[in-house]
């Protein structure tokens, strides 16, 4: 009888355990595909999630608000275990996460940090030293003059970030007169029409007087050398970036962009996917800083991005795989 008793426990774990063995449902809700940086990150995520037995849905939202809460609550509905969340306004997302947490879903902020919302864990790189190395490299080569101050997304936590880390080396040589701020704008959704639009009329607005524009992506910058370009300002106007785009690293080459900040993308999503494979398990990943976001001090892990011009693509970009010598140098 006992025989029989161990037997059927032994049977009946056999067919249970399959049950036990969970799989990680993600909801991964991309602010906006369009946008060159978004698509290295989703592609790197879902690879190594899925090497990890997750089973991963993405959403892209194009800079939709409405469109990327409501994204959110299809994956709350289709039961997921864990959201990955790269917001496009990090301010109106409270009261959808709030659903999710209801639900017992784990809350990842991806790369920008979600304010005023109960969210278990953000990972980034750290964003006012993105701020930093750009205007560090700027006044590199000009110290002085007009400069114009072309901010990003207005509703992305970090495009104030990385204004915070340029004013903070910027800000003491505006005090001694040195540097002229001549114009700052904020760039919608980060899109490379309306920085063309923006720069068209600051250069129109200053005489083409313009030395130095702090940009502080890739996508933006590009814009703005466009209308840089069309003044046959190109190359005379230093110019910073971020992303290490394939257009811009080209740029960064040509000398149409003074520079770029390198952020290894692959590490970033690969880390995101353990983190939430993690979370998905009830595990809390280790952080080594923390954020306030306006509700809670968030257990955050900060990556360290570097920064790129001519003299260090070789070693850096394509070192690493991130473009090839060819597509670079073309
Ligand atoms: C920021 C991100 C940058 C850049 C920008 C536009 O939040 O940190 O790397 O891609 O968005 O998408």
């Amino acid at each position: 009888m006992k025989k029989l008793t161990t037997l059927l426990c032994a049977v009946a774990l056999a067919v249970s355990a399959p049950v036990f063995a969970k799989t990680v449902k993600i909801g991964m809700a991309i602010d906006d595909l369009r946008l060159e940086r978004w698509q290295k990150d989703r592609d790197f995520f879902v690879e190594k999630a899925e090497s990890l037995g997750a089973k991963v849905f993405v959403q892209s939202s194009n800079s939709n608000e409405t469109a990327q809460i409501s994204q959110i609550e299809n994956m709350i509905s289709r039961g997921v275990d864990v959201l990955v969340i790269i917001p496009y306004n990090g301010k109106v997302l409270s009261n959808v996460i709030a659903e999710a947490k209801s639900e017992g879903i784990q809350v990842l902020a991806y790369d920008r940090l979600i304010n005023n919302a109960d969210i278990d864990f953000y990972l980034s790189f750290d964003n006012e030293k993105v701020g930093e190395l750009q205007a560090e490299a700027l006044i590199k080569h000009k110290a002085d003059g007009n400069f114009f101050l072309m901010g990003g997304s207005p509703v992305d936590n970090n495009a104030k970030l990385f204004r915070q880390g340029q004013m903070n080396v910027l800000q003491p040589l505006i005090d001694k007169g040195d540097i002229k701020v001549v114009g700052d704008q904020w760039v919608d959704g980060w899109l490379a029409e309306n920085a063309l639009k923006i720069m068209e009329n600051a250069l129109t607005a200053n005489d083409n007087n313009i030395d130095v524009v702090v940009a502080s992506n890739d996508s933006t910058a590009g814009g703005a050398i466009q209308a840089l370009d069309a003044q046959g300002l190109a190359g005379k106007v230093y110019i910073s970036g971020q992303d290490a785009d394939l257009a811009a690293s080209r740029r960064v080459v040509a000398g149409t962009q003074t520079m770029t900040i390198y952020k290894p993308i692959k590490l970033l999503a690969t880390t995101a996917a353990e983190l939430a494979v993690q979370m998905g398990n009830g595990q809390m990943p280790e952080a080594n800083s923390s954020l306030n976001n306006g509700t809670k001090d968030v257990p955050s892990f900060l990556l360290t991005p570097i920064p790129v011009d001519k003299s260090n693509i070789d070693q850096t970009v394509i070192a690493d795989g991130f473009h090839t010598k060819a597509d670079v140098y073309q």
